[in-house]
């Protein structure tokens, strides 16, 4: 990847939900984020942006650590995962991702935590810095054209 990081720094957790808003806005069933960093980063408050950028009330959106799997919406609009209870060694195959995947787009928090390449993820790492929190995206050279657009979009509309 050339030119500048794809990256953002947000001041405050509505920044955050508002770059997920952005981002999802432009999502279509199929497309899979990855999200990574510490627990209190801003993982959870990234998808409940990327609920409201999909029509759904926002306030639906908890971490799925104790259930891996929330879906929001009927049809489905969104779905949230959460690898953490799987440990660092998560068996991606136990999640049916395919199956979402058909019917709305996914985030998965903790999405290191398991080999999610073959579904092509966006891979957005979220860090806690001074300012608040950065938002970037990883080796985008490898995750769909697609989605690094969407996501550079998202971060300069
Ligand atoms: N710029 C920011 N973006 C996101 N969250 C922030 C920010 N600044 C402070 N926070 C706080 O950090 C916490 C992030 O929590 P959460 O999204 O549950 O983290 P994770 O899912 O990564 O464990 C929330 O309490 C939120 O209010
Ligand atoms: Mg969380």
């Amino acid at each position: 990847m050339s030119g500048a990081s794809l990256a953002a720094t947000t001041a405050t957790p509505a920044q955050t939900e508002e770059l997920g808003a952005r981002l999802a806005a432009r999502l279509v069933p199929g497309d899979l984020i990855a999200l990574r960093g510490p627990l209190g980063a801003g993982k959870t408050v990234f998808v409940r942006g990327l609920a409201a950028g999909r029509g759904v009330d926002p306030a639906l959106v908890r971490s799925p650590t104790f259930v891996l799997h929330h879906v929001y919406g009927s049809p489905p609009r969104l779905h949230h995962l959460d690898l953490y209870r799987l440990g660092p060694a998560a068996d991606i195959a136990l999640l049916d991702l395919d199956s979402l995947l058909d019917t709305a787009p996914a985030a998965v928090e903790w999405g290191d935590h398991g080999d999610l390449s073959p579904w092509n993820p966006l891979r957005l790492s979220i860090e806690i810095v001074p300012a608040g929190r950065r938002v970037e995206a990883l080796s985008p050279d490898l995750a769909p054209e697609r989605l690094v657009r969407a996501f550079r979009e998202a971060l300069d509309p």
